[in-house]
């Protein structure tokens, strides 16, 4: 049994055959699937999939792109949201200095604030972080962890923030990069992370992994990370599907 930690099904690109995704999911193996949500719009959505669909279960929170637009009442919104019982998480959240869509400081603002939510709420949270990692775990470190703890979902940074991030007590989430060929890095990162907190997502409809690259991203996709990580661990592929489900069933209560 797979676990898809961290897809968007509710993006737009799934409009036209949304179905046939989720039944091609079930079809690969894929029993169940978070859903992660980028603004209170989405996280609607998001309840509403998971409403529909057993296997679903929903994250809400504000994404770093859209924190600028996040809005006054948005905390509340998310409270209120948060009490659907297939909320499972908080996410996703953090800072993008990549593409930097939101000025900095209130990507931080919005970043901490929902930091403090989850803590107060018990929730799990979600991180995404691109070209970030210093401000980040300064974040992490001065806002602390509730009990829930969290995941960092997409990983891409360096073994040593890897080994900070777990000292906080998070899992790591690999998608689609990790089995990109040219992934010398990543892979060995992957290679070091111990077993118990290690996730695997496909962050769908993007990062499309080998052998699919450049196709539009899907859940049942998420056999291809999973594969890979078996591999660098040196453990068959079922054992890994069964410890990563494992780990996310406790880091997200299902
Ligand atoms: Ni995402």
């Amino acid at each position: 049994m797979l676990i898809d930690t961290h897809a968007h099904l509710d993006d737009k690109k799934f409009d036209e055959d949304r179905e046939d995704v989720i039944s091609r999911a079930g079809a690969a193996g894929v029993a169940l699937i978070i859903n992660a949500a980028c603004d209170i719009n989405s996280s609607e959505k998001a309840i509403t999939l998971a409403q529909n669909y057993a296997q679903i279960y929903a994250a809400v929170g504000i994404h770093p792109h859209d924190a600028k637009d996040a809005g006054k009442d948005y905390l509340q919104k998310l409270i209120e949201l948060s009490r659907n019982e297939k909320v499972v998480a908080i996410g996703e959240i953090g800072l993008d200095y990549y593409y930097d869509f939101s000025p900095r400081p209130v990507q931080q603002k919005i970043f901490r604030e929902q930091l403090s939510l989850a803590k107060e709420l018990n929730l799990p949270v979600i991180i995404h972080n691109r070209d970030a990692h210093k401000d980040v775990l300064e974040i992490l470190h001065e806002e602390g962890l509730g009990p829930a703890g969290g995941v960092m979902h997409c990983f891409s940074g360096s073994w040593e923030v890897a080994r900070e991030c777990l000292n906080l007590g998070m899992y790591i989430s690999f998608a689609g990069p990790v089995t990109f060929q040219n992934a010398k890095k990543l892979k060995e990162v992957a290679a070091k992370v111990p077993v118990d907190k290690i996730l695997a997502e496909t962050d769908c409809p993007y990062l499309t992994p080998h052998p699919h690259r450049g196709k539009r991203n899907e859940p049942a996709n998420v056999r291809f990370v999973v594969q890979q990580i078996a591999e660098l661990k040196g453990l068959n592929p079922d054992d890994m599907e069964n410890i990563i489900l494992k780990n996310a069933k406790k880091l997200f209560s299902l």
